[in-house]
């Protein structure tokens, strides 16, 4: 067997988690590149026509998030096959494969099978809470041994057309308005995790809102449950999730 590397953009680790799931159905020994941090985004990574890659991001508003475009500058493959998943919180996943097939190909990547699974949504655990779970696992096990079967049997894949529609519609482009209270006593916990550096280190109150992709992991790493979104929005959000969210969605296969 190759060399299997999973790539991911994963602030909340749902993300990661369901590209482990994947590759344990692919290879015991598999190569990890975390473009989560801030500073992994400056290298470039190059990947040849003998490699296997898994590419995995969340799904943002129905697309892939902004950090995409930093995601995908970092990386060029030579033909290299390549393994798509968006995970998304049990809401739906709208054009984020087309997105994440458009923009693999671009990079030189072959696509040979694109994977839709949930995850625990970021904004409330009351959805998807736990996800990926132990039937999941099981699910993207064997969608691994699928696609290993694919690629041991055709090498290079050609996926079929995936889910989506061109042009993308860019949904609701707001700014999500997150809250640092009086609890917080300026530990740098969420400074020092912020995926793309929106967090003033000296003073974590002050957040650059044109930075924040709003992933909520400064909300889920405060030990003090010092940092929220703001009520109303959260409450919107949440409002919204109930009536398209509650029914739990399968992990699905493109192959
Ligand atoms: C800003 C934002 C937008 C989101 N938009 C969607 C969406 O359109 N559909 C959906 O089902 N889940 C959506 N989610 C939930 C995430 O896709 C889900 O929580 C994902 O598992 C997070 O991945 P991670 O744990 O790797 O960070 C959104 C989450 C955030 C923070």
């Amino acid at each position: 067997m190759t060399n299997v590397t999973m790539v991911y953009f994963s602030p909340n680790g749902t993300t990661r988690r369901t590209l482990q799931y994947l590759a344990a159905g692919i290879s015991r020994d598999c190569r990890q590149l975390d473009l989560t941090p801030f500073a992994g985004r400056w290298g470039k990574y190059y990947f040849g026509p003998q490699e296997l890659v898994l590419l995995g991001l969340p799904v943002y508003r129905g697309l892939l998030p902004a950090i995409s475009e930093e995601y995908f500058r970092c990386l060029q493959a030579e033909q290299t096959p390549a393994i798509l998943v968006a995970t998304y919180g049990n809401r739906a996943y709208g054009n984020a494969l087309l997105e994440l097939k458009e923009k693999a190909e671009r990079c030189g990547f072959s696509c040979l099978a694109a994977v839709a699974a949930v995850g625990e949504h970021a904004v409330s655990r009351e959805f998807a809470g736990g996800r990926p779970d132990a039937a999941d696992r099981e699910i993207l096990f064997y969608f691994g041994r699928r696609i290993l079967d694919k690629y041991l049997q055709q090498g290079r894949g050609t996926l079929p057309a995936v889910p989506g529609n061109r042009p993308y519609e860019q949904g609701d482009l707001s700014r999500t308005p997150l809250i640092t209270d009086g609890n917080c006593n300026n530990c740098g916990t969420c400074a020092a995790g912020c995926p793309v550096a929106a967090i003033n280190p000296a003073d974590c109150r002050e957040t650059d809102t044109r930075r924040c992709i709003g992933c909520m992991r400064c909300v889920h790493n405060c030990r003090r449950q010092a940092r929220f979104l703001e009520k109303s929005h959260y409450d919107r959000i949440v409002a919204m999730l109930r009536k398209t969210a509650a029914i739990r969605r399968e992990p699905e296969l493109f192959l």
